[in-house]
Parts: structure tokens; sequence; C-alpha cells
């Protein structure tokens, strides 16, 4: 299971959460050979949700009305992702240049 969390506000909405969410997706699936990675995600967080999706995530369930915000109840979206879905940005490259180089 993955979770990010980008502490200063002012750095949120640069891309730098999908770039975060890439970084770890290539080390589980191209170094520890995870084949398929989760996250849950409460179903206000639209700006999260957006990113785990434009990364390749896809909604697979709901954990219904699993937190209570001011009287107000939410789900948890749980998501996930197949290695065969993802393309490496980083491990793959690396690893080719030290047969190579
Ligand atoms: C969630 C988080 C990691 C995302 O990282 P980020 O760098 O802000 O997100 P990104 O910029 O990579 O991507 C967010 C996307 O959602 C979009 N978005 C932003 N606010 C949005 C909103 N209110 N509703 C819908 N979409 C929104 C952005 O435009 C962007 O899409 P784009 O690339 O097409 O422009 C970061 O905002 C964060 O740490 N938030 C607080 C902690 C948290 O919620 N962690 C997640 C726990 S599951």
């Amino acid at each position: 299971m993955l979770g990010i969390a980008i502490g200063e506000k002012a750095y949120w909405n640069k891309g730098y959460g999908q770039d975060a969410t890439k970084l770890l997706l290539d080390y589980g699936f191209n170094l520890l050979n995870l084949n398929n990675i989760m996250l849950g995600v409460f179903s206000f967080n639209e700006r999260a949700v957006n990113c785990y999706r434009k990364v390749g995530f896809k909604e697979i369930g709901r954990r219904r009305q699993a937190r209570i915000i001011g009287g107000k109840k939410f789900d948890v979206i749980l998501m996930d992702i197949l290695a065969e879905e993802f393309e490496s940005v980083y491990v793959k490259k690396f690893l080719q240049d030290q047969k190579t180089g």
C-alpha cells in the first residue's frame, strides 16, 4: 500500500505529487518486484484522487462511510495499479546504463 503527503501547501498543485508517486511505483515494481500496488484516499480529497488517477491508478472499490468529519460521512476510495500498466521513469534506464556503461 502506498501513501504520500507534501507537508508544505505552497508546493501543492505543481506536479510534485505525481512525480513522487511515479518514483515510488518505479521502486515498488522494478526493484521490489511487486505486481500490484494499492492505496486508499478519502472521497473528498479530489486533488489526491486526480493525482493518483493521472499516474495510472484505477478505482477498484469504496469503503463506504469510513470517515465522519463534522457529522458528514465520507467514503474511502480504494485504487490500484498493475506493474504492466506502469512505464518505468527511472529504474529501468538506470539498470540499462549500468549494463552498457
Ligand atoms: C495529495 C498530494 C500528495 C498531491 O500532490 P500535488 O503535488 O498537490 O498534486 P499534483 O500537482 O501532482 O496533481 C494534482 C492534480 O489534481 C488537480 N487538482 C488540484 N486541486 C484539485 C481539486 N480541488 N479538485 C480536483 N482536482 C484538483 C491538479 O490540477 C492536478 O491535475 P493536473 O496535473 O491535470 O493539473 C498533495 O496535495 C498533498 O500532500 N496533500 C496533503 C496530504 C494528502 O492529502 N495526501 C494524500 C493522502 S491519500
